[in-house]
């Protein structure tokens, strides 16, 4: 049962389901989403009753097949901390690297091809994603070579690594203003009337990739780092 007591990333750890859902509707669950609803939600923006009557909704519901991450994190919680961090760089790293270099390419391509028409947007486009990539390759190199080796070697976490893992959760909240200023700037993945092909694909690939960080983040933050901590 999901309650106004409940965060974000709580009710996302215990019903993946929910995700999608959350993702429609821009809710931030992996970066941001540490307060209790009530305590999240003062603005207004979201009428609350009808948001946690939605997502009661879709908890009750039996999970999709693999849905945007749904499975994934069911058979992720169920991994010892070292089995965690093999498995994020085994998934996440290496799917995020491919679509990073492929959404770079596809880009450039539209800059190009569209710049008469949407060269403002598309630059500020291209710009962002070229920063939010170096980020990306940074933290995730920092991931592999520095810290995780670190965690899995001290299994009982000492202050200085505990300093690192809450570095990269610093991180984690830079790149997740990035995205949000993404989707900001392309209108939530919205192609322009006149799109071609590849420009839709491009924006496609971007949506999917920023669902697939938002995962990412959310299976750090609030599973992996929580139960390292705790060791
Ligand atoms: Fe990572
Ligand atoms: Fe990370």
């Amino acid at each position: 049962m999901i309650t106004a007591k409940m965060s974000l990333a709580d009710i996302v750890k215990q019903y993946p389901q929910t995700i999608p859902y959350l993702n429609n509707l821009h809710l931030d669950y992996c970066c941001g989403g540490h307060l209790p609803l009530d305590e999240s939600f003062t603005d207004g923006s979201i009428n609350l009753p009808s948001l946690i009557n939605d997502l009661n909704d879709i908890a009750s519901q039996p999970m999709p097949q693999n849905k945007e991450g749904v499975e994934s994190i069911e058979d992720f919680e169920k991994l010892s901390v070292n089995e965690m961090l093999d498995n994020l760089e085994a998934t996440h790293h290496v799917t995020e690297r491919e679509m990073m270099d492929q959404i770079e390419k596809l880009l450039n391509k539209i800059l190009i091809v569209h710049y008469p028409h949407h060269g403002a947007e598309l630059a500020k486009i291209h710009n962002l994603f070229a920063r939010m990539k170096a980020d990306l390759e940074e933290h995730f190199a920092k991931e592999e070579r520095l810290v995780f080796p670190l965690m899995r070697s001290n299994q009982h976490p000492d202050k200085e690594t505990l300093a690192m893992v809450n570095e990269l959760e610093g991180e984690h909240v830079d790149v997740g203003d990035m995205l949000k200023e993404m989707q900001q700037l392309t209108n939530n993945f919205t192609v322009p009337a006149d799109a071609c092909v590849t420009y839709t694909n491009t924006f496609k690939l971007m949506k999917d990739f920023t669902e697939d960080v938002f995962v990412h983040v959310f299976k750090e933050n609030s599973i992996t780092f929580p139960e390292y901590a705790e060791q």
